[in-house]
């Protein structure tokens, strides 16, 4: 493939995502080696490039290096920084500096650059309410502070106006007083607090790795925790917060590299991905389809009806039929679907389809075998003793789990004369566990 057809096919194959995305809320957290990487700019173009597809983005920004070269001295405790009152000032203003920055980036529109004739508003503002941390061990924390409560609502109206919310991990306290934050804490909190779809840490490194150093391309949160034990402090930070976000209904994390170009589009915008994704089991891959779900469907099966691998049906046919089809959706993105007909004390298993990229990728998941066995509770939930499937070039698949060839004879009367012998397909069938 040429990199025309290339670039052609990968971004028509980007259209599911990006109407899965639009209108969805991500939280992004910039740590400061992002805000120091010469790849920051591309960062901001891709980030540009979500909020003009309609993504809601509140973008968390972080400065752990910076403030650690600015503060002569800093102590800690358990990993977190104890703020004087005179370094908190010193903080505000490198915050400030760093905000400036990134309002610069995405102020930039030159003729040759991304940006240019888009405008994009980012806004800060006081939606963060702190409280002290207090004294923890015997160590007052002085003016490092945790999330009290957020301006949600503030927050969501420039959202509604499309502008990028830019967040300091810095809040304020009733009485006025400025509170250093631990910012990939806020931007877990803030994930959470906002109900948002997802939340995205920019790190170094990208992925996670399994002992065969192999990337874990999904995890869930509760192995993900496991893990945050071997990881270096910063990276574990980063992991931890994906893990609280996830945890406590923040549908996806993502733990991607800031360093390598267009790992946020690759990321959001491919069936395989670049980094790591967190998200709980799926039990809910899996469900009866909907009216909405037939262009979806349609798009799946064209390829695959042109082919001769299944029957074409017209999208009349599929939206009166839709009651009896099931698909599996990942990411809010529809990756497969089949259909049960019951005949009598039989039920046909028909437009058995995985989308290509999705097929025998994730052996943890099989999106094929999770729809047959849909397929088959759906089958004996109707009291039907068996299941069967015509099908010319897939009976191998079929046989291994579990149908065995029959004739066109054994099918339910209604189905043998429509039985299309020029097509002849294999017939297989499944007993059916009562
Ligand atoms: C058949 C199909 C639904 C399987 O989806 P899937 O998500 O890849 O399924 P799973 O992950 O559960 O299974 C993958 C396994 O099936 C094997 N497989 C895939 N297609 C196969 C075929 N046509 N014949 C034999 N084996 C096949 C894969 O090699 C893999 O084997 P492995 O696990 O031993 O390595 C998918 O390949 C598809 O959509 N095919 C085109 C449509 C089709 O033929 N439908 C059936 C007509 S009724």
């Amino acid at each position: 493939m040429d990199s025309l057809a290339r670039y052609t096919s990968w971004f028509r194959g980007s259209t599911p995502y990006i109407s899965a995305h639009r209108g969805k809320t991500f939280v992004v957290f910039l740590g400061g080696e992002a805000l120091a990487h010469a790849n920051l700019v591309n960062t901001v173009h891709d980030l540009a490039l979500l909020n003009v597809l309609g993504v809601r983005v509140v973008l968390v920004h972080g400065g752990r290096p910076q403030l650690n070269e600015a503060l002569t001295t800093s102590e800690f405790h358990n990993g977190r920084r104890i703020t004087s009152a005179a370094q908190m000032r010193q903080i505000t203003s490198l915050y400030g500096a760093l905000r400036a920055d990134l309002e610069a980036l995405f102020s930039t529109g030159l003729p040759n650059t991304p940006l240019h004739n888009v405008e994009i508003n980012l806004v800060s503002g006081n939606f963060i309410a702190a409280q002290p941390i207090g004294i923890v061990d015997g160590v007052d924390h002085q003016c490092t502070g945790r999330l009290r409560s957020a301006n949600t609502q503030a927050i969501q109206n420039l959202l509604d106006t499309q502008a990028i919310v830019l967040q300091s991990p810095i809040g304020f306290s009733t009485s006025g007083q400025t509170f250093n934050l631990a910012a990939e804490e806020l931007a877990a909190e803030l994930a959470i607090a906002l109900g948002a779809d997802k939340l995205v840490m920019f790190n170094d490194p990208g992925e996670l790795k399994d002992a065969q150093d192999r990337r874990l391309s999904r995890i869930t949160p509760e192995l993900l925790n496991n893990y945050c034990a071997d990881l270096e402090p910063i990276t574990a930070a980063r992991c931890r917060a994906l893990v609280k976000a996830t945890s406590n209904g923040v549908e996806r994390g993502h733990l991607i590299s800031f360093a390598e170009d267009g790992a946020l589009l690759q990321e959001l915008f491919t069936a395989d991905g670049i980094g790591t994704q967190v998200s709980i089991q799926h039990e809910d891959l899996i469900r009866s389809a909907r009216f909405e779900d037939v262009g979806d469907i349609v798009e799946i099966i064209r390829p695959l009806e042109a082919a001769g691998l299944l029957v074409p049906r017209s999208r009349a046919l599929l939206e009166q039929e839709i009651n009896h089809f099931i698909v599996a959706e990942l990411d809010g993105v529809i990756v497969g679907c089949c259909a049960v007909y019951p005949f009598a004390d039989a039920a046909e298993l028909a437009c058995v389809a995985v989308h290509e990229p999705y097929r025998h990728q994730h052996s943890d998941l099989g999106i094929g075998s999770a729809l047959l066995e849909a397929a088959e509770k759906t089958a004996a939930s109707e009291g039907v003793n068996s299941l069967f499937v015509l099908t010319t070039q897939t009976q191998e698949w079929f046989v291994k789990r579990g149908f065995m060839p029959t004739d066109v004879e054994s099918l339910p009367s209604d189905k043998q004369t429509l039985y299309n012998w020029q097509r002849g397909s294999a017939v297989l069938r499944k007993t059916l566990n009562p």
